[in-house]
C-alpha cells in the first residue's frame, strides 16, 4: 500500500509536470504527448499560395460567376439594402444617427403580418404568450420575470428599439439576443406583428374603422 500511495503521488505529480502547462504562453516548444494536430501543412485562405497553390497563385478560388452572398440583399420599398449598408431595415437607427426609427421602416402588407406571426408563435410565444401577455409555456416551467408586451413602457417603445432587443437581447441580458435565429426582414414582421397584438389588448372600438365598429354590437 506504501509503494502504491508513493506511485500514485508521483504519477499526480508527473501527471500536473507535464499536462499541466498546455495553453500557457512559452517560446519553449512544449511537450506534446497528443500533439492534436496542432501542426500541419496547409494554405491558409486569401494567401499567396507559393509553389503549393493554383496556377494564379492564389491559395483560394475566386467565386463562380453569378454565385449569390449567403446573406442576399433585401429589397426595400423598391430599393435593394445590403446587409452591411447602413440603413434603418437593418440597423432599426436613422442613418446616420443612434436615434431608433420610431416606424418599421418596410411596407405593413398581410404578408408581413402573417409571416410576422408566424415567426412570434416559433420564437417569442415560448416566453412571452401567444397573446404577447407573459404568460408563455415558459411561465410553468418557473420561468419568472418575462413581461407582458402589452404594457405601457412596452407600447411606448419605438419600433427600432424593439428591433434592438430582438437583435440583442434585452439590456439586462435576461432575454438573449435571436439575430442567429430570426433574419432582419422577419425582425421587422415580428414587429409589426406584435403592434398588433398590442392593439388587441390595448384597442378601444372607436380604433376600428366605422363598418367593422357596427359588428362589435
Ligand atoms: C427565453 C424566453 C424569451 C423569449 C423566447 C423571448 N423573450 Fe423577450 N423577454 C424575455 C425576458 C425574460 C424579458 C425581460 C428582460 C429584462 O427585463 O431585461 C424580455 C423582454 C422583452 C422585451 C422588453 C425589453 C425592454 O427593454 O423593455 C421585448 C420587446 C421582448 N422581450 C420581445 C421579444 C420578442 C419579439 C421575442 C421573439 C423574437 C422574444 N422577446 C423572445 C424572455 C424571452
Amino acid at each position: 500500500m506504501r509503494y502504491f500511495l508513493a506511485l500514485f503521488a508521483v504519477t499526480c505529480v508527473l501527471v500536473v509536470v507535464i499536462a499541466g502547462p498546455r495553453g500557457s504562453a512559452s517560446r519553449k516548444p512544449p511537450i506534446e504527448i497528443w500533439n492534436d494536430m496542432d501542426r500541419q501543412l496547409k494554405l491558409r485562405p486569401q494567401a499567396v499560395a507559393g509553389f503549393a497553390g493554383w496556377q494564379d497563385g492564389r491559395t483560394s478560388r475566386q467565386w463562380v460567376q453569378g454565385t449569390v452572398p449567403r446573406h442576399a440583399s433585401i429589397q426595400v420599398r423598391g430599393t435593394e439594402v445590403h446587409r452591411f449598408q447602413d440603413h434603418p431595415a437593418i440597423t432599426g437607427r436613422e442613418i446616420g444617427k443612434t436615434n431608433f426609427v420610431d416606424v418599421l421602416p418596410v411596407p405593413v402588407t398581410e404578408q408581413l403580418m402573417a409571416r410576422g406571426q408566424e415567426r412570434y408563435n416559433i420564437y417569442c410565444a415560448p416566453c412571452h404568450g401567444a397573446a404577447g401577455d407573459g404568460n408563455g409555456v415558459l411561465k410553468k416551467f418557473g420561468h419568472g420575470a418575462i413581461p407582458s408586451l402589452a404594457d405601457e413602457l412596452r407600447v411606448k417603445h419605438p419600433d427600432g428599439y424593439l428591433f434592438w432587443v430582438i437583435s440583442n437581447g434585452s439590456p439586462s441580458g435576461l432575454m438573449g439576443s435571436y439575430a442567429s435565429q430570426v433574419e432582419p426582414e422577419d425582425r421587422w414582421a415580428i414587429i409589426a406583428y406584435v403592434r398588433a397584438l398590442q392593439l388587441a389588448r390595448l384597442g378601444k372600438p372607436e380604433d376600428l374603422p366605422e363598418p367593422l365598429r357596427a359588428s362589435l354590437k
